[in-house]
Order: C-alpha cells, then structure tokens, then sequence
C-alpha cells in the first residue's frame, strides 16, 4: 500500500514524526497525528473489526467519523473510531469483534449510540 505523498488539490501532506505502534500485537509504524485508520491503510491493514452476528469484517466506510465500522481498541478502550482519532507513538491498536457495550459514563454515549443506530452499516448488520 502505497501514500499520497503530492495531492493535486491539496499539495503535499504535512507529516508528524514517524513511531511505532502496535496493531494486533505487530509493531507497525505511521505518522504521529495522523488517522489511526490512515496508518493501517499504508500498512496493508483493511479489515478493522468484525460484526457481532455475521462476524463479517468490517474496515474504512465513511472515513468522517459517522459510522462505526472503523472501531476498534485502542489502548484497551473499544468503540474508538480510528479514521478520527490521531496516531500516537505506542498506542496499541487490537481489531474488535463487533460493537463494545457503550462506556455510560462517557458523555459521548447517548450520541454515538443513536449514530450507530442510524448508520448504513448498522442497518446493514441488522439484515
Ligand atoms: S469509517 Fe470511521 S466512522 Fe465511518
């Protein structure tokens, strides 16, 4: 898998400094800052997690953070949509296996709860 390194519109890509990080357990590398979703795609990586029924595999759907077929653990947190979240150097990156209980502590719950509710995706799964 290769990068973009000059896009036509938008020039060059800035890049943070090159780490390490682990995805299921093999030391990968990317960028610091960018989509973890992003790292993986260089690397080869397209399946992020696997439906809770069909255990059908899962990757990058809409890359804007509004479906939940991009979740997986990282740093043992589940439901963390990698196209929107940053790498950072050490993070550890495991493929989920379907869609964790939500966290109801976490402010965000009710939300990403109707979202994935409405998704395509879940729709989908729900067939
Ligand atoms: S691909 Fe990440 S939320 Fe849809």
């Amino acid at each position: 898998m290769s990068r973009i390194v000059e896009h036509p519109i938008l020039g060059a890509p800035s890049k943070g400094s090159r780490v390490v990080f682990t995805y299921d357990g093999v030391e990968m590398e990317g960028y610091e800052g960018e989509p973890i979703a992003m790292a993986l795609k260089a690397a080869g990586v397209e399946v992020h997690r696997f439906t809770a029924k069909r255990h059908e595999p899962r990757g990058i759907f809409c890359a804007i953070g509004r479906c939940t077929d991009c979740v997986m653990v990282v740093d043992g947190k589940p439901n963390v949509r990698t196209c929107m979240t940053p790498l950072v150097a050490g993070m550890d990156v495991r493929t989920q296996d379907g869609v964790a209980p939500l966290d109801l502590d976490d402010p965000r719950a009710e939300a990403l709860a109707a979202e994935a509710a409405a998704s395509p995706a879940a729709a989908k799964e729900a067939e």
